[in-house]
């Protein structure tokens, strides 16, 4: 049983989570169009990534007997400077998630709701690895510069990313 301003705050939850997937899609279009094919890949597979965080969020809600409740997803930016550019943005984006994530646990403690803090637990192991992910990535294309060699075997490397589906859409998460 939900409380309802944890239920309100899971519903935005998902719907951030599915802005995400919109914002990484949109990148790896836009990589897609400036001939960074690896790049391209490694956006879609985090696009796929966050539509699952949405999906765990939904399962969830649906499984505690909450009503989901779907909004409307804000356009992303379609343009970017450069590929450093776009993994700068997914960091900031992904530290605005970190913190998302972590009100919600301080509302599941504040609620005393055990089973939406211990859902959450997963989410915040998650944004580590996403940021060190971010992180990595920067500096690598950091030390690159306007090395176009480099750049292109960065694209090679991040182009053998490969999404591992984790969940299946009808049951927990
Ligand atoms: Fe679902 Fe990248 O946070």
């Amino acid at each position: 049983m939900l409380g309802k301003k944890m239920l309100d705050e899971l519903n935005k939850q998902m719907n951030k989570e599915m802005y995400s997937a919109y914002l990484y899609m949109s990148m790896s279009a836009y990589s897609e169009y400036i001939g960074l094919n690896g790049f391209a890949n490694w956006f879609m597979v985090q696009y796929k990534e966050e539509m699952e965080h949405a999906m765990r969020i939904y399962n969830y809600v649906n499984d505690q007997g909450g009503q989901v409740k779907l909004m409307a997803i804000e356009e992303p930016p379609a343009v970017f400077e450069s590929p450093l550019d776009m993994f700068e943005k997914t960091l900031t984006h992904e530290q605005f998630i970190t913190k998302s994530i972590n009100d919600l646990v301080d509302v599941a403690l504040g609620e005393k709701d055990h089973a939406t803090n211990i859902f959450l637990q997963w989410f915040v192991t998650e944004q580590i690895e996403e940021e060190s992910n971010d992180n990595d990535i920067i500096s690598q294309l950091k030390l690159i510069g306007d090395n176009g060699n480099g750049l292109l075997m960065l694209d090679k490397e991040v182009g053998t990313r490969v999404f591992v589906p984790q969940i299946t859409g009808d049951s927990q998460a």
